[in-house]
């Protein structure tokens, strides 16, 4: 039987540890840990209510290695999950290696005092868990994740060379709230506030935050949307493994709303991470604010409206130019109906089972440090339609892939 560890109770963890439950020939016995253990316990009741299973619950302070590897010597895990937040990722990697198991993320390590969104700390663990025999899977949400694994089916089933990328991330939903991030907050304004880098002329380039911008038409009535070019992590690790690629961009769209709060809230201070004295106590503003925002957890209730997430990608077959667009389209409505949780919660938490079955299946347990497009996309796209991301891929006239095309 597979013990498995997740480690996170946010919005993520909850949606995983759903998942999980709803697929217990492969998730034989689970324990939900995390830094307060009584968010676990309110998500295995969830759990226990919407599928009948007991999940274990414990608490772990996941900066600590040592901490973690007793948890997972504990529990006898073959694989911990890591729905925590970036900055735990290589706390828990020296664990992994250290209890001797294999490990899943969903977002690539940051150090704490500077948004610096790159793979190198982690892939330079790729030698320890080579040595040790054992796996460790980077970046298995949507974006990265599912976006990594459409890139490298296209390639498999589409192109002989792929040249251009544009990953395109609509969230068309509305909360009743007056602002909220949809994932957690200081990650999320880390991530949204960063330099936007974008890969052409064979390296990164630089721009000013969110200064790109275009409207996007998502397919099958979602609606019409600003999407905003910034940075992504999967970017670097796509050009890294499929070098043919000329051109790669990320983008995602933004309410106006969203966007004069987050200019107002830039603007006074608030998404500073770097340490203030308040009251003789250093703070770090970003860090506050994630406090008094909404918990991305509890939005699902009041969300409607569907996300849109998908790869225009361009390239080569047989000599003649091709274009296709790979999407997924998710009803935040329909998430909270199955799993108490929004769609952004979901489009993470249901990859990041899967990336799990991958691995305890055997499928993509090699020794080593991967990213999803490294591994046969097959069978995770097939699961992709069973579990509740049913994906479409259309072919594109070469007119409808130019006005992808914004440099
Ligand atoms: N790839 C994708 O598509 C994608 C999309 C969205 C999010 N993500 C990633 O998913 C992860 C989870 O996001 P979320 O929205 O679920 O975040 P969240 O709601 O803030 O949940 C994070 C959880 O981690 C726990 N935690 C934080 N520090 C910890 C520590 N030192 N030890 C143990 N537990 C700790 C928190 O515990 P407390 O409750 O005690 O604070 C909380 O339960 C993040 O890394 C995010 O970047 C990936």
């Amino acid at each position: 039987m597979n013990q498995v560890l997740l480690i996170g109770a946010g919005g993520v963890g909850s949606v995983v540890a759903h998942k999980c439950a709803m697929v217990p020939e492969v998730f034989g016995a689970i324990t939900l840990a995390s830094r307060t253990q009584s968010k676990c316990e309110a998500i295995a009741a969830e759990v226990k209510h919407r599928t009948g299973r007991e999940i274990a619950t414990a608490q772990v302070d996941a900066d600590d290695p040592v901490q973690t590897a007793a948890l997972i010597r504990r529990t006898g895990a073959k694989l911990v999950i890591n729905v925590a937040l970036p900055y735990q990722d290589l706390a828990i990697m020296d664990a992994c290696l250290e209890a001797g198991c294999d490990y899943l993320d969903t977002a690539n390590y940051e150090p704490k005092e500077v948004a610096r969104f790159e793979y190198s700390w982690q892939w330079a663990y790729q030698d320890r868990f080579a040595k040790a025999g054992r796996c460790a899977l980077l970046g298995s949400g949507f974006d990265p994740g599912v976006t990594n694994v459409f890139t490298a089916w296209a390639l498999k089933h589409h192109f002989d060379e792929i040249h251009t990328l544009d990953i395109i991330d609509v969230n068309g939903g509305k909360h009743d709230k007056a602002f909220a991030t949809n994932f957690n907050p200081e990650i999320n304004l880390r991530e949204v506030t960063a330099p936007c880098r974008h890969f052409e002329g064979g390296g990164l380039v630089e721009t000013a935050p969110l200064s790109l911008h275009q409207a996007f038409t998502c397919p099958d009535g979602v609606g019409t949307f600003e999407i905003y070019r910034m940075y992504h992590e999967e970017l670097e690790s796509l050009v890294k493994h499929l070098p043919t690629i000329r051109r790669a961009q990320f983008w995602m769209s933004f309410s106006p709303n969203y966007l004069k709060h987050l200019e107002v809230l830039q603007n006074v201070g608030m998404t500073r991470i770097d340490p203030v004295v308040f009251h003789g106590l250093e703070i770090v503003p970003l860090q506050f604010l994630k406090a008094v925002l909404p918990d991305p957890g509890e939005l699902g209730k009041s969300t409607t409206g569907k996300t849109c997430i998908g790869n225009v990608i361009t390239g080569s077959k047989d000599g003649q130019a091709k274009a296709v667009y790979l999407y997924n389209i998710c009803d935040h409505e329909a998430c909270f109906a199955e799993v108490g949780s929004q769609a952004i919660s979901y489009t993470t938490g249901v990859p990041a089972m899967l990336g799990a079955k991958q691995m305890l299946a055997g499928e993509w347990r090699q020794p080593g440090v991967w990213n999803m497009e490294q591994l046969n996309p097959d069978a995770f796209m097939a699961d992709l339609q069973r579990h509740g991301l049913p994906w479409t891929c259309v072919e594109l006239t070469p007119q409808q892939a130019a006005s992808f095309q914004v440099a």
